[in-house]
């Protein structure tokens, strides 16, 4: 089929580079020029393990090009993807600008009927208006169908060729069989509903998740007073298949391009509706306590942070990607700076996003021993597979006591009792304790 993606993001990438690898015939539309001339050398904008090969193959066989030009996506396109951003606006809800400027360029350029399947995350409602912005607009039959996506990064393309589920959302039963037949050589199960079902969905699904984190984080903040161990005690849960194992790791809260983005518009479009929602304040107000976790242990443990040599680990708001959207190291080195810390970070992939929207009074390091060099105070905020291997052995060859503030569990007793340092982490108690007791 000739297919047609715009907006090349995280999503639209993905998804038109998928789509190309199952055989289908896809432009991928990008107003960005520069972007483009990247994306035609075979260079990915974005860190995704696998997906440059894939481009570059697709490319290469005919099956994937891309332009800056609407007459050419619009040209001899079967089906439309809108994948551009669905920003947060200051009062939560969400930024449809981008939206409505890629109907209008279709509109005004498609010959043809076409289904457009917008893979944009988007309040329940917005496909009719788009549906409605078309009937408008257009001079040929434009249906619209929702089918968002489910990719997690780090692991989209993964997640797009072994996914769960597909979502189609559609009122139009035709223009639903054209998405259902365009998505049939994955091979994974289809569920079909109507357009605002399926918006809600995504939402709900996306709240779902982080409800589970905000749960177990503020469980893991009653284990630490009541000296049970976090770990097991998830394990223990997510033996019940009623409740599943996944997302069940407690931490310093989630961040990233999606949930912090979704959990408020879900919120706001309740509060929109006249209607409360107590959860979805309290999941986000805990996932914003739960960022600060860290410093409140520091401060528990030192008093005041300032003049503090503080060294943070991890950037990016989880491993295997440079997106610092909502990571919790922007709070985090935010309090720290404001408290007086000095502050040393490192990053291996995430460093130039980064100095984008840290503060400034921070410095950055090129490698993680220099990080951590002469620091007093380590943080762990993102568990880098690096990092995690190599930090102990650098703390022991360093031969300064540190206290190590672990945002993430990543390390148990075994890798623990030969390091002479203090230990403090998530929701464990009893293992700082029995840390004590050996490095006494
Ligand atoms: C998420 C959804 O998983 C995906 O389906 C959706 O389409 C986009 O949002 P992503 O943002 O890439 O994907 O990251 P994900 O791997 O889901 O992690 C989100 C955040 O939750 C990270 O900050 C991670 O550190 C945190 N997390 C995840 C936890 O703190 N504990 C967990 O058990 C799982």
């Amino acid at each position: 089929m000739n297919i047609s993606v715009v907006g090349t993001g995280y999503v639209g990438l993905v998804t038109g580079v998928s789509l190309s690898e199952i055989g289908h015939h896809v432009t991928c539309l990008d107003i960005d020029k520069e972007k483009v001339a990247k994306l035609l050398r075979g260079e990915s904008p974005i860190y995704e393990p696998g997906i440059e090969e894939m481009m570059r193959q697709n490319i290469e066989n005919g099956h994937l090009h891309f332009t800056s030009d609407y007459k050419e996506a619009c040209e001899k396109v079967e089906a439309l993807y809108i994948a551009v951003g669905t920003p947060e606006k200051e009062d939560g809800t969400a930024d449809l600008r981008f939206v409505e400027a890629v109907v209008q360029s279709v509109a005004s350029n498609i010959k043809a009927p076409l289904t457009v399947i917008t893979k944009s995350t988007v309040p329940v409602g917005t496909n009719d208006k788009i549906q409605a912005l078309f009937y408008e607009q257009a001079e040929v039959p434009v249906h619209v169908v929702s089918n968002p996506e489910f990719l997690r990064e780090g692991s989209a393309i993964h997640d797009t060729f072994y996914g769960d589920r597909i979502i189609i959302g559609a009122d139009n039963e035709e223009a639903g069989d054209v998405v259902a037949l365009i998505n049939k050589a994955f091979g994974i199960p289809i569920f079909r509903t109507d357009c605002r079902s399926a918006e809600m969905i995504k939402y709900a699904s996306n709240a779902f998740l982080a409800t589970k984190i905000s749960y177990i984080n503020e469980i893991s903040n009653l284990c630490e007073f009541t000296n049970a161990n976090v770990e097991d005690v998830a394990k223990g849960m997510g033996m019940d298949k009623r409740i599943g194992a996944n997302f069940l790791n407690a931490g310093i809260g989630y961040g990233g391009s999606c949930f912090p983005k979704d959990t408020s518009a879900l919120l706001r479009q309740a509060e929109n509706q006249g209607m409360a929602f107590p959860l979805m304040n309290s999941i986000i107000t805990t996932n914003a306590m739960q960022q600060l976790k860290l410093i409140d242990k520091a401060e528990a443990r030192f008093g005041s942070l300032k003049d503090k040599k503080v060294a943070v680990l991890g950037l990016a708001f989880k491993p295997n990607t440079d997106d610092m959207r909502a990571a919790p190291s922007i709070p985090v080195t935010e309090r720290l700076v404001l408290d007086g810390a000095t502050v040393n970070v490192y990053d291996p992939i995430a460093m130039d996003a980064a100095k984008n929207v840290l503060p400034k009074a921070i410095t950055y390091t090129n490698t993680m021993k220099e990080c951590i060099e002469n620091a007093e105070i380590i943080f762990i905020l993102t568990e880098w597979k690096d990092i995690v291997a190599d930090l102990l052995p650098l703390i022991k060859e360093n031969g300064k006591r540190v206290a190590l503030f672990d945002g993430r569990n990543c390390y148990g007793y075994q890798e623990l009792k030969d390091v002479d340092m203090e230990y403090y982490s998530i929701g464990r108690p009893g293992l700082t304790a029995k840390l004590e007791t050996v490095h006494q």
